[in-house]
């Protein structure tokens, strides 16, 4: 039989692959609410500009209410030959209320109707991410918090570079967050356009109310153009460049937490609720959650790539093409609350070692740029010829199998004449970082006015 929603012109039913290959409603289901929401607000657009009547849009919309609490209960049956969930709602609405459910789509194509609801489904996701981000950011902010002024080894190339303070280091991750829910909030800014009232791509003629439309679903405006509406999904890029980014943060904390949890650096002890055991090695402790979340950067940056894929080379205005949009942004978005989540729970339960940490940040010959500073600062050396003199005696440490400040005073005056006492002050690490007080950079107090201002914005 031909189908029922489009049939008309149709003698035959499709095929059944043609049907499995063109259905989204095992997936687009996620979308009901979404598409309740939209059709409730177009029906009370078409009858207050007088396109249906008052009852006809009461009917509808009590009847919609009805199709959303069976979807929600889980009583609802989805049809695979109802293609979508917009037709599989119309359907139902058919049963419920008969005739005036046929005036619902009236001015409308079901073009303008996803691309509504899918906005509308990627907004929500941009507020969830911004949330999720805010909660991980209070977690580091705990522990910055927690350990403002600990000296750790700060690291280039992972070599040990110059000492740092685990506040400062959670601080770092803190504002990477910020620009993560900066992007969410940008593109939550800018998606928010109303397609709705596009139709199938020209507009329409009947005398609708794009306006009204657009600010019953929270929208700032219509969008501009009919065309556009219905075409593009740029909006669903920008979550999952957005997303991608995020991610691509998560990846790099979750590596460093895999890291410091190994009993080579023991930086951190994660909480048993965030780690798993081996079924061989009854001593495992694995950080599985960590390199979980290092990993799910693949998927998210996938569905970037995948989606991007499908858009380009589309001509205007609607193609089939773009019902492939959903399932990597459903996906992706999943995957990036589930690691926020995860993240949030492995840093708000992590123990920083602080004796581990402080141990790691004396070791490495961590004070030497301190060392060369004091030579520039105190015996108005060159800093080319303060790093070669301060390069000597980390030769020499080396070659003794000591760290800096256990060389001799005797020691440093043979590098150089000049060298006194007071070098000794710069070569602890605690006076190192108390030392860098430059606006942004690891002394406690540095680290301590940055917390607050997070504080406020949190
Ligand atoms: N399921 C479709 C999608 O997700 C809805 C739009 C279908 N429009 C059409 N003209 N076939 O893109």
């Amino acid at each position: 039989a031909a189908n029922k929603m489009w049939g008309g012109r149709f003698a035959a039913g499709p095929d059944a692959i043609m049907e499995a290959i063109n259905a989204s409603i095992d997936f687009d289901r996620r979308l009901a609410r979404q598409d309740i929401e939209g059709s409730r607000a177009h029906a009370a657009m078409l009858a207050a500009q007088g396109i249906i009547s008052d009852s006809d849009a009461q009917a509808i919309r009590e009847g919609l209410l009805t199709v959303l609490s069976e979807i929600e209960s889980g009583s609802f049956e989805f049809s695979t030959a109802l293609e979508d969930i917009h037709m599989n709602v119309e359907a139902r609405l058919k049963q419920l209320i008969g005739e005036p459910a046929g005036r619902l789509h009236t001015a409308r194509s079901r073009n303008d109707q996803v691309a509504t609801d899918f906005r509308l489904w990627v907004r929500d996701q941009c507020d969830a991410a911004v949330s999720g981000l805010e909660e991980l950011q209070r977690a580091l902010l705990a522990q910055a918090e927690a350990g403002a002024e600990w000296v750790m080894p700060g690291f280039t190339h992972l070599q040990t570079a110059q000492p740092v303070t685990w506040g400062h280091h959670m601080m770092a991750y803190v504002e990477m967050l910020g620009r993560d829910a900066g992007r969410f909030r940008d593109a939550r800014a800018r998606m928010n356009e109303c397609p709705l009232g596009a139709a199938a791509l020209a507009g329409t003629s009947f005398p609708i109310d794009r306006h009204a439309t657009a600010a019953a679903l929270g929208f700032d405006r219509p969008m501009a153009n009919s065309l556009d509406a219905v075409s593009d999904r740029d909006f669903a890029l920008e979550f999952l460049a957005a997303a991608s980014l995020c991610a691509m943060h998560l990846s790099r904390l979750a590596e460093e937490l895999v890291i410091w949890s190994s009993a080579q650096f023991r930086f951190v002890i994660m909480s048993d609720r965030f780690s798993t055991g081996s079924s061989i090695m009854p001593q495992k402790k694995n950080p599985d959650a960590a390199e979980l979340i290092r990993a799910k950067i693949g998927r998210i940056m996938g569905a970037n790539v995948g989606l991007m894929t499908v858009m380009k080379g589309l001509p205007l205005a609607y193609c089939k093409d773009t019902q492939e949009d959903k399932e990597p942004v459903f996906d992706a978005a999943d995957t990036l609350m589930l690691s926020l989540a995860a993240m949030t729970g492995m840093v708000s339960d992590m123990t920083a070692n602080r004796e581990a940490l402080a141990a790691a940040a004396g070791s490495g010959f961590s004070t030497a740029t301190d060392l060369a500073d004091w030579l520039v600062r105190e015996l108005g050396l060159p800093f080319r010829e303060a790093h070669h003199v301060t390069g000597a005696l980390v030769a020499l440490a080396e070659q003794r199998g000591c760290d800096l400040p256990e060389l001799s005073l005797e020691d440093m005056q043979a590098t150089h004449a000049d060298i006194t006492e007071g070098v000794f002050e710069v070569l602890g690490v605690e006076n190192s970082v108390a030392s860098r007080t430059s606006f942004g950079g690891t002394a406690p107090a540095q680290v301590r006015e940055r917390i607050a201002e997070w504080k406020t914005r949190l």
